[in-house]
């Protein structure tokens, strides 16, 4: 193989490996770089996919737990066998790397495995788990080097004990007490797969709710809901140390705010998930003249160009949102942008969404947001118990509510917590794409009976005459 390429990738995650194959579309000669194992980042091998596939299986075990005996669906005694859950996992992560490969094929990428360092703009050199070196040449580089579990101080990963959301993918045993810090998306999921499988979980969160960020109302209900499932919440509350004993962990927990009397939690695991970091070390970006900001992130303008000509970098290695889809549609962009064409990516119109049960999605303004900036808004809400789809999969619980700019009527802010949210979101990112008022929304016709029709409702809503409340 050749080394000299129009374009070289360092990262095959979601952004890299998309940028990649939108590059090769376009007719560049294309190479990817990754020291992974198998391509697809973290989403594929350590995050969305094998999440979503634990989640999955756990709510299969809690429906056969708690709701079939409802629908007359009798199945006896329902047990765990933990290693087929883990392999079934393991097997659709192994599916869809492979599917990435075959998509490198036939679009003729190369694909190198190893570690790459930029050594000069245009250069790139690339050591492998032998030991090899080799050096590639290509006009432009785009980094995609994604991000890892940010480290809480005084909490160092052991693996075993202290863990991050790797380890807690794949544990081999269900731990009989999990305590887990952070009440973002991979405190609420995975807590939500080892509550489901037994374990007594609870959550340390140090502001006074669930999803920080999110819409108030969103995160009220979802505390709620979480803490009737059998979640224990630990709201404003700090996690100052941790001693591992022969029993286990012992964490010393504080109020946030004051100084508050210590309590010790004593747990067989505690899961760190206080967000993540950009993997921006050792790429050699100070060497050629790219300085990192503050919290690591690269610094990028608009077509996703460093400051060095020639070398481009997206996904969560540039701040913004740390999703999946955010990180494609940057790399998609940056590559269309490279040979001349057009492509936008607003962060502000990236749907959030958290996948348990019921599911959180959310796009668009908060109503805090819309109130701290003094923007004058309305606002529609329909709830699921008054949807005839929800009730008749008895999925009731949440809503969907619609912020509408008050004198335009165009839509700010979605935000659902209940059935399918995940994928009632969609129609709401092409109505804020788009900039639709609520009046487009609640004059299109939705199928019934189906759960799009409460996001209608609350489109409704927004100007009083939803019909079904
Ligand atoms: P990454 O996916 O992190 O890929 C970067 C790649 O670059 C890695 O393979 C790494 O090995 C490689 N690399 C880094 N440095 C080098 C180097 N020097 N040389 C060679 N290779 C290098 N997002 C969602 O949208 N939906 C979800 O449901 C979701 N669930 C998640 C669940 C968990 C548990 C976690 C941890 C994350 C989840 N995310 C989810 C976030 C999502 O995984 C990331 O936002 C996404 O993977 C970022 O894509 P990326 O391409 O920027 O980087
Ligand atoms: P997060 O940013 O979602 O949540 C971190 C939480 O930890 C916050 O609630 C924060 O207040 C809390 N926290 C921070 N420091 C703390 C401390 N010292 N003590 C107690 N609480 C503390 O980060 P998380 O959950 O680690 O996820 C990382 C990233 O992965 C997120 O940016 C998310 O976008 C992505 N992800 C996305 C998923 C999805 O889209 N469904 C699923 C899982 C992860």
């Amino acid at each position: 193989m050749s080394d000299i390429f129009d374009l070289i990738v360092i990262g095959a995650g979601p952004g890299g490996y998309v940028a990649a194959i939108r590059a090769a579309q376009l007719g560049l000669k294309t190479v990817c770089v990754d020291k992974g194992r198998g391509l697809g980042g973290t989403c594929l091998n350590v995050g969305c996919i094998p999440s979503k596939a634990l989640l999955h299986s756990t709510h299969l075990l809690e429906m056969a737990r708690r709701d079939l005996a409802g629908h007359g669906v009798l199945c006896g005694t329902v047990g765990v066998d933990l290693n087929v859950m883990m392999a079934r996992k393991d097997r659709i992560v192994a599916q869809l790397t492979g599917g990435i490969e075959f998509l490198f094929k036939k679009n003729k990428i190369a694909w190198i495995q190893g570690t790459a360092t930029v050594t000069a703009p245009g250069q790139v050199s690339v050591v492998d788990e032998q030991g090899g070196a080799r050096t590639l040449v290509a006009k432009n580089i785009l980094l995609a080097p994604g991000s890892l579990p940010a480290q809480l101080p005084g909490f160092a990963f052991d693996g075993e004990h202290i863990i991050s959301s790797t380890e807690a993918l794949a544990l081999k045993e269900v731990p009989p007490r999990l305590a887990i810090i952070g009440a973002g998306v991979i405190g609420l999921e995975l807590g939500s797969v080892w509550r489901r499988l037994g374990s007594q979980v609870t959550v340390i969160e140090f502001t006074d709710g669930v999803l920080p960020g999110m819409d108030g109302d969103l995160r009220k209900q979802a505390a709620r809901v979480f803490m009737k499932q059998g979640l224990q919440l630990r709201l404003s509350t700090r996690a100052e140390s941790v001693a591992v004993t022969p029993e286990g962990v012992v964490l010393s927990l504080r109020p946030a705010v004051g100084d508050g009397a210590a309590v010790a939690l004593e747990v067989d695991r505690v899961l760190v998930a206080v967000g993540r970091v950009p993997q921006t070390q050792n790429l050699g970006l100070e060497g050629v003249g790219i300085a990192l900001d503050a919290r690591g992130f690269i610094p990028v303008d608009d077509h996703y160009r460093t400051v060095v000509p020639g070398i481009l970098a997206i996904g969560d290695c540039i701040g913004g949102p740390m999703l999946a889809h955010k990180a494609e549609e940057e790399g998609v962009c940056a590559v269309e942008r490279l040979v001349g064409q057009g492509g936008h990516v607003r962060w502000e119109n990236i749907p959030g969404v958290v996948y348990t049960d019921p599911e959180i999605a959310a796009v668009g303004r908060t109503e805090e947001g819309l109130q701290r900036d003094g923007i004058a808004y309305r606002v529609g809400k329909f709830p699921f118990s008054a949807n005839s789809r929800a009730r008749a999969v008895d999925q009731i619980e949440g809503f969907v509510k619609i912020l509408a700019d008050a004198a335009s009527d165009r839509i700010l802010g979605v935000h659902i917590i209940g059935p399918q949210a995940g994928d009632l979101i969609a129609e709401m990112v092409l109505a804020l794409e788009s900039d639709l008022a609520a009046e487009d929304v609640a004059r299109t016709c939705h199928a019934h009976p189906s759960l799009a029709e409460a996001v209608k409702e609350a489109a409704l809503a927004v100007d009083r005459r939803a019909i079904h409340i």
